[in-house]
């Protein structure tokens, strides 16, 4: 059967992907190979087994099952490997360019010395461009789990290290029970160093986190965002300045942030003018790609083409890549329209 129209041109729309994670964008395959390599792990090494794994009861359930699979990996070796295989899932859905999440104090417990990271950052992402034609950026998240301490030591990592292609500081983990305020000190290093402000906030929690993701930590984007939804004001603030959000809804659905699709936030988000990108947050667990992601925007919420272009540029203004690279982009997306366009 011939992909519906709307496929086809979601499948040759050039893309970029502003919100993945590097442990969580590992294939069943990858996981498998690292599962077997360190059975004593508590991952699955049987795929039915571990797809059941996959099944999350809610999101602080995700975390642990995260964190299990983040144990695995203990090489610079290891991260090379998972960049290669998201390279050739990024290529595969036409994205050209994508930021992503690494967080080092998590990879440094897991056995990965600092500098050997920072080596493996920079041959994965050389691999990515040159086999691949994907080009890489960096975000380094801090934990929240690990609290103001741990936002430090990764901003440490970024500024003493900076491996080439590094675009900003991040903040992920858990939310509930945890203020994004207090890791301001660190955000404010990293902004004082030149990294971009880029923190998730509102992906359990509603508009106050956000709030203080913008007012406290400079959000230049935010992670998720969705908990913005329900505050006029702060939708109004997002769209005035051109704050971005990352909307991921297979996640939210696969986490349970958000019940039923019908009553995601991402068209009130759109309809409210707040620029809203679109990403797959940890595609290898949530069974998701950049395409089915679009997809499901036409499929839910009745997106079609013009709409979808319209995201597909969001992304490509919101994106902290190379300006030449960011033009092309935008007028290849233009292209791309107008032969799809009815
Ligand atoms: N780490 C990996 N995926 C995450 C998510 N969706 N939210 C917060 N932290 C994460
Ligand atoms: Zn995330």
């Amino acid at each position: 059967m011939s992909p519906s129209p709307v496929a086809a041109f979601v499948a040759a729309l050039p893309k970029v992907e502003l919100h993945l994670h590097l442990v969580g964008s590992a294939s069943l395959d990858t996981v498998l190979a690292l599962a077997r390599r360190h059975p004593g792990g508590g991952v699955p090494t049987d795929r039915d087994e571990l797809r059941r794994f996959y099944g999350f009861t809610d999101f602080p359930h995700f975390l642990t099952v995260y964190h299990r699979v983040n144990r695995l990996v203990t090489t610079g070796a290891d991260v090379v490997t998972l960049l290669d295989g998201l390279a050739a899932e990024l290529a595969l859905r036409s994205v050209r360019y994508a930021e992503v999440q690494v967080t080092p104090v998590r990879n440094h417990m897991a056995g990965i010395g600092y500098a050997d990271l920072a080596a493996a950052l920079a041959d994965g992402r050389a691999l990515a461009r040159e086999r691949h034609g994907v080009e890489l950026g960096w975000v380094f998240d801090a934990d929240a789990a690990l609290g103001p301490a741990g936002a430090e030591e990764t901003v440490d990592f970024a500024v003493r290290h900076r491996p080439e292609g590094t675009v900003g500081i991040g903040l992920g983990g858990p939310e509930a029970g945890v203020r994004r305020a207090d890791f301001a000190p660190a955000f404010r290093r990293a902004v004082a160093a030149g990294l971009h402000s880029l923190p998730h906030a509102g992906e359990t929690v509603g508009p106050d986190e956000v709030w203080a993701a913008v007012t406290e930590l400079g959000a230049e984007r935010v992670g998720h965002g969705i908990g913005a939804a329900g505050d006029p004001r702060l939708l109004e603030h997002l769209a005035e300045h051109g704050i971005a959000l990352e909307v991921c809804p297979v996640s939210n659905l696969r986490t349970g942030a958000v019940r039923d699709v019908a009553e995601h936030p991402l068209p009130a988000l759109v309809a409210a003018g707040v620029p809203v990108t679109l990403a797959t947050d940890d595609p290898g667990m949530f069974h998701t790609d950049l395409d089915a992601e679009y997809l499901l925007c036409h499929e839910a919420f009745g997106m079609g083409v013009a709409e979808l272009a319209a995201i597909a540029r969001t992304g490509a203004r919101a994106a902290y890549c190379p300006t030449q690279l960011r033009d092309s982009l935008l007028a290849e997306i233009d292209r791309v329209e107008a032969a799809h366009a009815r």
